[in-house]
C-alpha cells in the first residue's frame, strides 16, 4: 500500500520544482494537499495515475467536471476531429449552437443561454444580468455557499464562528475586498423562509436576484427544501428581484439539472463543469426577457459581453458529445452507484462507531464527522477534531488508491461500475476502520460484497 507522503517522491520534487514559479507549486488553491499535492499523470475511465506511477479511483473527477472519467471515445473523437479545423476563431461557429439547443431543450427554464470559460464567469455574468435588468445594485446568497471566484460571490464563503454574528454578516473572503462589495451582498441562513422574507422586507428594493445552489456542496451538500425555493421565487417576484440558480455542480443531478428534479423555474440558471466535456465552460441561461440584457443587435446592450476563448469550438464540440452521451440510462447508473455508496459508508460509519453521516443526492456524496443534525453551514462547520478526521479519511483514501477531496466530497462518473463502487467502498471501510481503531472489516461481509479484491484499488495499482 502506497504511503502518502513517501510513496510520492515525484510529486514531491515537482512541487518544490514548482514551487519556483508558482506560489504553492500549482495554480489552484483547492488541489494543495499539506505537505505536498499529488500531481497527476494521466487518466483513464475511472482512474488516474499519479507521476509515481500510484493509481487511485478517481471520486473527484476534477470537482464535479469529468461526469464521464477520462478518455470518452464520442469527445475524444469530436476533438481530435474540430483539432483539424482549428481551435477558436474570431467569429461564432455552429458548435455553439448545438450545445446551446440541447441545453436550451434540457432546461425548461432556459429560453436562451450565453457562454463563458468557466463557472465563477457563468455565476458573474448571471449576477451582472439580474442587476442589468433589475438596475439594482444587491444580491442575496446563502450563507457559506461556493459560486467561484467573483468578489460578490464569495462573500460569507468562510464566515466562522468568530465572526459570523446572529444573522449572517456579509464577510469578506479575499483580504481587501472592498467594503462596497460587502455592503451589496446579503447573506441569508439555508432553508430558512423566513430569514428570507425579513430580508426582503427590509431591502426588497434594492436586491437585483437571488443567487443559490439547490444543494450548496460547501455548505454541507444538503438538499434545498422544495417548499423553500418555492417561496424564494414567490417572495423575490413579489419585490421585482431575480431567482438564480448556480447549477454549476448540481446540473450532474439529472436530465434538466436540480430544477428539473425539484420542479422550480428560476429566472436565470448558472452552469459550467459537465457541459464542457472535459475543457473549461460557464454558461448563463434563463427567460429570453432577461436574456435580451445581452444582445446587441439594436445597439450597445444593457450587459456587453465577450472573451476571446468564451464558446471555442474545441470546448463546445467536447461538451456536445459529453452532454449527448449523459441519457436517462447513465443517470439512473449514477444514481444507483451514489445510492450504493451513500448506503455503505452510512453502514460503515455505524459499525466502526464513528459519529459521522454521509450526504448527498445522485451522484455526489459527502461525508460530515458530526453526530449532530446536518443541516446548514453552521451545522457542517469543522471543529479542530473533525478537521483532523477530515484530513486523516482523506490520506487514509489515498493509501488504498482512492482519490476524494479533501473537504469530504465525492463525484462519481459513468466510467464507474458497481465492482469499482464496491472497491471504493471496501477502500472507504478500512479506512474508517483504521480511523476508530478498529482494524475489523465487517462492513464487506455484511453487506454481502464479498470480492472487492476483484476490481480493487490495490489491483488498480497493479495495473499500471
Ligand atoms: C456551485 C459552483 N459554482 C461555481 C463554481 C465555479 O466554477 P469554476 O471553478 O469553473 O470557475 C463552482 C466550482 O467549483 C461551483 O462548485
Amino acid at each position: 500500500m502506497p504511503r502518502y507522503p513517501d510513496a510520492m517522491p515525484t510529486s514531491r520534487r515537482l512541487f518544490e520544482r514548482g514551487r519556483r514559479v508558482m506560489p504553492g507549486g500549482n495554480t489552484r488553491t483547492t488541489v494543495f494537499i499539506d505537505p505536498f499535492p499529488i500531481y497527476a499523470a494521466r487518466g483513464e475511465g475511472c482512474r488516474v495515475w499519479d507521476v509515481d506511477g500510484n493509481a487511485y479511483y478517481d471520486c473527484i473527477n476534477n470537482f464535479t467536471a469529468m461526469i464521464h472519467g477520462y478518455g470518452h471515445p464520442n469527445v475524444t473523437a469530436a476533438v481530435i476531429d474540430q483539432m483539424a479545423h482549428g481551435t477558436a476563431f474570431g467569429a461564432p461557429t455552429r458548435s455553439e449552437i448545438e450545445l446551446a439547443e440541447l441545453l436550451v431543450e434540457r432546461l425548461p427554464s432556459v429560453q436562451q443561454i450565453r457562454f463563458a470559460n468557466s463557472g465563477t464567469e457563468g455565476v458573474m455574468m448571471a449576477i451582472k444580468a439580474a442587476r442589468a435588468f433589475t438596475e439594482r445594485p444587491k444580491i442575496v446568497k446563502i450563507e457559506g455557499a461556493y459560486h467561484g471566484s467573483y468578489d460578490f460571490a464569495e462573500v460569507s464563503l468562510d464566515s466562522s464562528p468568530t465572526n459570523w454574528g446572529d444573522m449572517p454578516a456579509s464577510t469578506p473572503y479575499a483580504r481587501g475586498t472592498p467594503r462596497s462589495v460587502l455592503d451589496n451582498v446579503i447573506a441569508v441562513p439555508f432553508n430558512d423562509i423566513e430569514a428570507l422574507r425579513a430580508v426582503f422586507a427590509a431591502h426588497g428594493d434594492t436586491i437585483a436576484g437571488v443567487l443559490i445552489d439547490p444543494m450548496p456542496n460547501r455548505a454541507g451538500l444538503i438538499p434545498a427544501r422544495k417548499d423553500y425555493l418555492e417561496a424564494m421565487i414567490e417572495i423575490a417576484h413579489a419585490a421585482g428581484a431575480l431567482v438564480i440558480f448556480d447549477e454549476v455542480i448540481s446540473f450532474r443531478l439529472g436530465h434538466s439539472g436540480a430544477q428539473g428534479l425539484w420542479g422550480i423555474s428560476p429566472d436565470l440558471t448558472a452552469l459550467g463543469k459537465i457541459i464542457g466535456g472535459g475543457f473549461p465552460i460557464g454558461a448563463v441561461g434563463g427567460r429570453a426577457e432577461v436574456m435580451a440584457v445581452f444582445d446587441p443587435t439594436r445597439g450597445k446592450p444593457a450587459l456587453p459581453h465577450a472573451g476571446t476563448f468564451t464558446a471555442n469550438p474545441v470546448t463546445m464540440c467536447a461538451g456536445l458529445a459529453a452532454m449527448q452521451a449523459l441519457t436517462p440510462e447513465s443517470f439512473a447508473h449514477l444514481d444507483h452507484l451514489g445510492s450504493l455508496l451513500r448506503e455503505g459508508i452510512t453502514g460503515s460509519l455505524d459499525l466502526h462507531r464513528l459519529a459521522g453521516r454521509c450526504v448527498g443526492l445522485g451522484s455526489l456524496l459527502k461525508v460530515h464527522f458530526t453526530a449532530l443534525p446536518v443541516t446548514d453551514y453552521r451545522s457542517v462547520y469543522p471543529g479542530p477534531a473533525e478537521r483532523e478526521r477530515l484530513d486523516a479519511f482523506h490520506k487514509g483514501l489515498l493509501n488504498r488508491g482512492v482519490l476524494s477531496a479533501s473537504y469530504g466530497l465525492f463525484a462519481l462518473s459513468t466510467a464507474m461500475t458497481e465492482d469499482d463502487a464496491r472497491a471504493i467502498l471496501g477502500a472507504i471501510d478500512e479506512t474508517l476502520g483504521e480511523i476508530s481503531g478498529n482494524s475489523d472489516h465487517g462492513l464487506v461481509a455484511r453487506s454481502g460484497a464479498a470480492d472487492v479484491t476483484a476490481g480493487s484499488p490495490k489491483n488498480a495499482m497493479d495495473d499500471n
